[in-house]
């Protein structure tokens, strides 16, 4: 059978850990070339080992994506070492100090922001102007069920994951005739390092997330990373601009 992603060339942000490693390994199994970019040096390399041990081809770069002259670099660099990037996924993010808005400071709200919503566009920023170059590509941020429904306790994040959602909107029709797609997945609670610190560090947050599971267990990140390896794959072809929920329905309630 065929791979969803042969000859693809992909740079995944965040893919050190949790969601973003899974995809990563998900899209080298599927047959493309992956560039993993982080700012945490040894889980990033331990993505690419893993990769290379199944037989995928990866790097690892270097790069915030809160600085966008380190984007810009990333986003060359996967070229320089593909020869072209066809698929990106805009993975990295975090989910704040938890505790009420008016107790929330500015510095804590910005760190969340900065990270996850002025990452994701500063990352389109420069994968859309890759791609309008080479005539398409397929790009996939990674949202939340925050992105449509409140969680409160944690705003900022709330706010990013909105925010996400409305630049993935703009971005997917901006480009609509450039051969370029741009959609977002909803991730429901998944079972990663950045969600067993959250429920780890606030009872509440731990209670809010048993309580919105209707199937009675978290998500499994590979879950997350089948979606992102068919919204890069041209299977997806005509989708566009979509909010993809993958929540074990936690937000059809
Ligand atoms: P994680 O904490 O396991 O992984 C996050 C990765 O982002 C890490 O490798 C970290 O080093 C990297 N990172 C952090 N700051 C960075 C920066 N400035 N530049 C580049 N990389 C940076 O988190 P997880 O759970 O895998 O989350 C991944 C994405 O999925 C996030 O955007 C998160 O909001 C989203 N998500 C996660 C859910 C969950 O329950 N785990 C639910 C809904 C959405």
């Amino acid at each position: 059978m065929s791979r969803l992603l042969e000859d693809k060339s992909a740079l995944v942000t965040g893919a050190a850990s949790g969601i973003g490693r899974a995809t990563a390994l998900a899209f080298g199994r599927e047959g493309a070339r992956v560039a993993i970019a982080d700012i945490d040096h040894d889980g990033g390399e331990a993505t690419v080992a893993m990769i290379r041990e199944a037989g995928g081809d990866a790097r690892f770069l270097s790069a915030d994506v809160t600085r966008e002259a380190e984007v810009e670099a990333a986003v060359r660099a996967a070229i320089d070492a593909f020869g072209c990037l066809d698929c990106a996924v805009n993975n990295a993010g975090i989910t704040g100090a938890p505790g009420p808005i008016q107790d929330l400071a500015q510095g804590d709200f910005e760190r969340v922001i900065a990270l996850n919503l002025r990452g994701v566009f500063l990352c389109l920023k420069h994968e859309i102007r890759a791609m309008r170059q080479q005539g398409g590509g397929a790009i996939v941020n990674m949202a939340s069920g925050a992105g449509l429904i409140a969680t409160p306790g944690l705003a900022a994040y709330c706010a990013s994951k909105h925010g996400v959602l409305g630049l993935t909107k703009t971005a997917a029709l901006e480009n609509a005739r450039t051969g370029i797609r741009v959609n977002a997945i909803c991730p429901g609670a998944t079972d990663t390092p950045m969600l067993a610190r959250s429920m780890a560090i606030d009872p509440q947050v731990e209670k809010m997330v048993l309580a919105s599971l209707p199937g009675g267990r978290l998500g499994v990140a590979d879950e997350i990373a089948e979606a992102a390896v068919w919204l890069c794959s041209d299977r997806s072809s005509f989708v566009n601009g979509d909010s993809m929920l993958v929540d074990g329905g936690a937000v059809a309630r």
